[in-house]
């Protein structure tokens, strides 16, 4: 027999797929972020457009968004910070109501060799890419099990997307820092996906390849710096934000009711041991 949460889904196309629910994206102002809040507006989604620096970046960012007739507002919040990031959901809820997608986005690099990293450097990043999703997370969950299902927008009480990154998995050298805080975000996401799957609040990570970002700027702005990124990349291009904000728009809509816990690669095959297309 079928019920509510059994029948099968429709695969017709869903335009706005997440008409109606509210989406808090960290780190929004720029980058992998911003498209991400532009994707989730075009789906539907009311947008919050957060950022630590850049105001003007973020306001920027809503501006466009309501430009293309969605809804969006900036809100500062320092990730790393618990007071914020609650003052962040707080905000959020005055706006809109209530939360039903977190991205969380926010990241940064401090990179140098392990002999010459700062603990001040370690513990920002790990702060940033790492307890941000924590406290971020957890205020997340919070709201979802406050506001309760609402069957009419989305089979899940709550989504949560987690940016990874492929160095989750691959060694980086001079970039300890940045390597253990996304080692760190894939058991706290798969964590997180057992334990509140039963809850209905599907937590899952995007974890990016080479995106055309500030980020990493040096690895693509030259011609020959982009020559030795590509060998490292079997698709032979690099990848642009909106290849992001497709799979979280994905992720977010109930396209993927049935994805928990898992980690998808938009990385253009960056994992895939590119040394051996012509070795070993
Ligand atoms: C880093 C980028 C890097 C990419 C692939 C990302 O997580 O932030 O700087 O280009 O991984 O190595």
């Amino acid at each position: 027999m079928s019920t509510p949460e059994s029948a099968p889904l429709s695969t017709a196309p869903r335009p706005r797929a997440l008409a109606g629910q509210t989406a808090i994206v960290t780190g929004a102002s720029s980058g992998i972020g911003r498209s991400v809040a532009i994707g989730l507006a075009a789906a539907g989604a009311n947008v919050v457009v957060n950022y630590v620096g850049g105001a003007d970046a973020a306001a920027a960012v809503a501006a466009e968004i309501e430009r293309a007739g969605g809804t969006a507002i900036p809100v500062r919040a320092d990730v790393s910070q618990e007071a914020e990031v609650q003052a962040m959901f707080r905000a959020a809820i005055a706006a809109f109501g209530t939360v039903h997608i977190l991205v969380n986005n926010a990241g940064l690099q401090r990179d140098a060799p392990i002999e010459e990293m700062s603990l001040a450097d370690w513990e920002r990043v790990v702060g940033v890419n790492l307890t941000g999703q924590f406290l971020c997370a957890r205020e997340a969950v919070r709201e979802f099990k406050r506001r309760g299902l609402q069957p009419e927008l989305s089979r899940a009480l709550g989504k949560i997307i987690c940016m990874s990154s492929v160095h989750e998995v691959i060694p980086w050298a001079g970039h300890a820092n940045y390597a253990a805080s996304k080692g760190g975000v894939a058991l706290l996401m798969k964590t997180l996906a057992q334990e509140l799957a039963p809850r209905r609040i599907r937590v899952n990570s995007i974890a990016p390849g080479a995106i055309r970002t500030p980020i990493n700027r040096p690895a693509w702005e030259t011609p020959e710096a982009l020559e030795r990124l590509l060998r490292l990349i079997p698709s032979k291009r690099i990848g642009e934000p909106e290849d992001i904000a497709e799979a979280a728009v994905w992720l977010a809509s109930d396209a993927s009711d049935y994805v928990n816990g898992a980690t998808l690669f938009v990385d253009g095959g960056m994992t895939l041991y590119p040394g051996f297309e012509d070795n070993g």
